[in-house]
């Protein structure tokens, strides 16, 4: 069933795992991850990006196919449809009217007043709706669609913020960015774990790692018992289905019904997702 993403959040920090929000950027993708959790019988969150809602049509075309899907599938494990990085209280408001159980607002740009002020603006229609919050504080570097945070720009929470910002807006997690990157890392990720666990000890909602595409697995299970119930990955699958795409194009040049290029494409974001879902924990948790 469509359901927000407090339960299973709260599910995954009080028995140690994390749920996978895995991004949608068309069709291929909504079929091998809700396929993939099926499988896997996990709780997932297909996470939707401004860029990519639109690339898919809109926030109502993305919605009416993935309830398609679950009920062509008989869907049976717990799914979310999240907005991802949320811009505005707008962009927010047109994804929770569209359907979407589940909003992030990325207020993380902005000095932490602002952010709260728009935090608690987005929680107050959310929590309206039975649609679960996710904030942000710090800067999350790298690249994803036209949100892209320079080296110089990149910045850990802060702490005591994040105990101002969760208590104040109601949130049901938080993002705090330390030192995770969207796309590919350059060398090994960094990760801030001790501030991690001093955000975990002042906050009590489950947080949130973005970045989640080249995090070592060590890492991975530390974020987990430092209170981190939910992992973002978008670059992993798109390289993983760019790479069979390519294979088969390159090994058969005179091929061109899609389905015979793209069909490989989506059992390789199928099998990234299910590896995923394994190594956070939360397959046979649905
Ligand atoms: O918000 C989306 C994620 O943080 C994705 O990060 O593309 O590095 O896996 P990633
Ligand atoms: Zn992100």
């Amino acid at each position: 069933p469509l359901v927000s993403m407090k339960e299973m959040l709260e599910k995954g920090k009080e028995n140690g795992y994390a749920v996978g929000q895995f991004n949608l950027n068309n069709m291929e993708y909504a079929q091998a991850i809700l396929q993939a959790a099926e499988e896997e019988k996990s709780p997932v969150i297909l996470g939707v990006s401004e860029g990519a809602g639109k690339y898919m049509g809109g926030f109502k075309v993305v919605v009416a196919m993935v309830k398609a899907l679950m009920e062509e599938y008989g869907t049976t494990v717990p799914v979310a449809i999240h907005l991802d990085h949320g811009s505005s209280f707008a962009k927010c408001a047109e994804a929770i009217h569209a359907g979407f159980t589940s909003v992030m607002i990325d207020g993380s740009h902005f000095p932490l007043e602002q952010n709260i002020s728009l935090t608690q603006k987005v929680v107050e229609l959310a929590h309206l709706h039975g649609v679960s919050v996710e904030a942000e504080l710090g800067r999350i570097g790298g690249q994803e669609d036209d949100l892209i945070v320079d080296d110089a720009e990149a910045a850990y929470a802060i702490p005591s913020e994040c105990e101002k910002l969760v208590n104040e807006t109601n949130v049901d997690c938080f993002a705090p960015a330390l030192g995770s990157v969207h796309g590919p890392y350059k060398g090994e990720p960094n990760l801030g774990f001790d501030r991690m666990e001093e955000v975990m000890n002042l906050v009590d909602v489950p947080l949130v790692l973005h970045g989640g595409t080249g995090i070592p697995t060590k890492d991975i299970q530390r974020a987990i018992s430092l209170g981190t119930s939910k992992i973002n990955v978008n670059t992993e699958s798109q390289i993983a289905q760019a790479k069979a795409v390519r294979e088969v194009l390159n090994e058969k040049p005179d091929i061109y019904d899609p389905r015979k290029y793209l069909g490989p494409g989506t059992e390789a974001i199928k099998a990234t997702v299910k590896g995923k879902m394994k190594e956070f924990g939360s397959s046979q948790q649905a």
